[in-house]
């Protein structure tokens, strides 16, 4: 069924790295030295974060959160966490690690949900971020990678149904030829 995908490379692998070396050094430079537990929201933000950490030289435990908003297409806001944190966040740094930020619905309740453990102090990072498609005035995304159009893209990490996450680089989804 992909085969035929119309894909139109967006963001090279090149300009993500680059980005990230650039995420990396700011982050690394908040949090000086003191640790962290940096939280990778699946799947999507399984590439982006493994990338982003191994960049960084603070001091790190990573988990991982499964939460699902999307009710067909549209995000909702309500969140079902399918796989909680394993590692006690309470009284420390934690470092939400997210892929994209759209309406910002999904991201609001994960934030949510998180601060609910009362950690130290929690902070995002996401990679993209759609501005324009943002529905909540609430959210404080404290570092971005790339602030972009309102396109879908799919590859590093970001799917169509699930396909794509693997390719290395950005593109705009177009669907099926
Ligand atoms: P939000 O609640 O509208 O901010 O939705 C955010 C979630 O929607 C992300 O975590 C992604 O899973 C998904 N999403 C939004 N835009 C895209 C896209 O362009 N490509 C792939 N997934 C997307």
């Amino acid at each position: 069924m992909t085969a035929n995908a119309k894909l139109t490379p967006y963001i090279k692998a090149a300009e993500i790295q680059t980005r990230i070396k650039e995420l990396a050094k700011e982050i690394d430079a908040y949090y000086a030295g003191k640790e962290i537990i940096a939280i990778f929201l699946l799947n999507g933000a399984i590439f982006f974060g493994v990338d982003l950490v191994r960049q960084m030289k603070t001091p790190m435990k990573i988990d991982t959160l499964s939460a699902s908003s999307y009710s067909g297409t549209e995000s909702t806001g309500v969140i079902k966490i399918n796989s909680d944190l394993k590692i006690n966040i309470t009284g420390k740094h934690a470092l939400i690690v997210e892929d994209i930020v759209d309406t910002g619905l999904t991201l609001k309740s994960i934030v949510n949900f998180v601060g609910q453990k009362k950690p130290a102090d929690l902070k995002i990072v996401c990679l993209l971020d759609k501005y324009e498609r943002r529905v909540v005035d609430n959210l404080t995304v404290d570092y971005t990678g790339f602030k972009i159009e309102d396109n879908f893209v799919v590859g590093y990490g970001f799917d169509y149904n699930e396909n794509f996450r693997t390719l290395d680089q950005i593109y705009i989804y177009g669907g099926e030829g």
